[in-house]
């Protein structure tokens, strides 16, 4: 997996700086080309000569150092991101963890890892005292990076250089190697790799008067577990949805909206740009006619609202798109069998339904699990077994993914 990598490997101030030396041998021995950015600490732990000696490179540090002229390349800074396959930062101390988390950039290593090509996959390692690593600060710091899209390989417990045992230390090499080649692999076998993924998600909300509104049960969870698997395989991947609790999957660009229009003009603008369009949103179908500005007042024994159809946002994307790009939607029935999810295939031109009852326990809105049948163009059905709703977003990209071939 990591034959003919290119790989910026960063190196931050910490004592587990020392097995750095070691970590480059083994990925080149793997065959990948190592790239070293240390920054000013780190060299105080393991010598700037081991470092490029190991990886035949020169050791970049300074942005303004005069041995980037070795590359004769001025504008290395960027070229470096454009050159990696991946960006390793191994140890990564609190104080790197922290201002990667800001977007400095006043070092290699942190200019690096702001001018990687976006979907490029960066894999943290973590090691510092555990208290340290335990801290509300580090703790932060580093669920902003994982929400951008950064893996992160968790310390273990042993001994620390503080004398202690505790949570902190780095993984060994090998494991760190090891971690590596998993979050390329998972990329590297995917048809999604590189492709552009658009997923609706959540419910709408249908104002009737300032205060109030129509809305539906969905959590979002399948949405976001799709938008989740999908970054996960190496797809740039923007998530429209409407409002939910749910936090952003590493990777994925949101995008918060309330009503069916507002989410169908923010999703119109990546229509072009997308591979792939998956419509998990429960879009509500009506819409008050006239909203009421204020407040609706309870006067009158009964109260009439009229209700209009909502655009139907997946449809809008089949109807125009481009040969190539795929629609997959979703078919949710309380009761029923498949001959509705048949007709919403066929309807709306689409390449894959995923039908499923909502039977309020295993299978529907809220909770973790789905039981989905996925029927695609072609006639084909594939019946899933009771599955959490990430397994089940796994699943259906795997079907995703033999159309995508084709
Ligand atoms: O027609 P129905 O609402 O049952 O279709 C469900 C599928 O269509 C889902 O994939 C849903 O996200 C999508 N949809 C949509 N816009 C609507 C209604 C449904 O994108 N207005």
């Amino acid at each position: 997996m990591l034959t003919g990598r290119n790989i910026l490997l960063g190196i931050s101030g910490g004592i587990a700086a020392y097995k750095t030396p070691h970590l480059v041998r083994l990925l080149k021995k793997k065959g990948a080309q190592v790239q070293v950015l240390a920054t000013a600490s780190a060299l105080k732990f393991v010598s700037e000569l081991s470092l490029s000696t190991v990886s035949e490179a020169s050791v970049f540090n300074d942005i303004f150092e005069s041995n980037h002229d070795d590359r004769s390349d001025r504008t290395l800074h960027i070229t470096l991101g454009e050159w990696a396959d991946a960006m390793l930062v191994a140890p990564a101390t609190a104080n790197t963890i922290a201002r990667l988390s800001a977007g400095f950039c006043d070092d290699m290593l942190s200019l690096s890892f702001i001018t990687l090509r976006p979907g490029k996959p960066v894999l943290l390692v973590p090691a510092m005292d555990g208290n340290m690593y335990e801290s509300a600060s580090v703790q932060r710091n580093l669920s902003v990076l994982a929400r951008q899209g950064c893996h992160i390989l968790e310390p273990e417990s042993g001994p620390l250089a503080s004398g202690q045992c505790g949570l902190g230390r780095m993984p060994e090499p090998e494991t760190i190697a090891d971690a590596l080649e998993k979050v390329l692999a998972v990329r590297s076998e995917s048809a999604l790799n590189g492709k552009t993924v658009l997923v609706t998600a959540g419910p709408t909300r249908e104002k009737i008067d300032d205060v109030r509104f129509l809305s539906n049960y969905s959590s979002g969870k399948m949405g976001f577990a799709i938008a989740n698997e999908a970054a996960r395989r190496g797809a740039v991947v923007r998530l429209v949805t409407g409002p939910v609790t749910l936090p952003t999957p590493p990777g994925v660009e949101r995008f918060d909206v309330e009503s069916a229009d507002e989410m169908l003009e923010t999703s119109r603008q990546f229509f072009d740009d997308c591979d792939l369009f998956i419509g998990a949103a429960a879009v509500a179908d009506y819409r008050p006619l006239a909203p009421v500005s204020g407040k609706v007042k309870k006067n009158e024994a009964e109260m009439h609202l009229r209700l209009i159809r909502n655009p139907d946002i997946l449809a809008t994307f089949s109807a125009g798109r481009r040969a190539g790009q795929i629609a997959v939607g979703f078919a949710l029935e309380t009761n029923g069998g498949l001959d509705y999810a048949r007709k919403k295939l066929q309807d709306k031109k689409l390449d894959l339904v995923a039908f499923n009852i909502y039977d309020r326990r295993t299978s529907g809105f809220e909770i973790d699990t789905n039981v989905l049948t996925l029927l695609n163009r072609d006639g084909q059905i594939t019946e899933l077994p009771l599955l959490s709703k990430q397994e089940a977003a796994g699943r259906l990209l795997d079907t995703v993914e033999t159309l995508l071939f084709r």
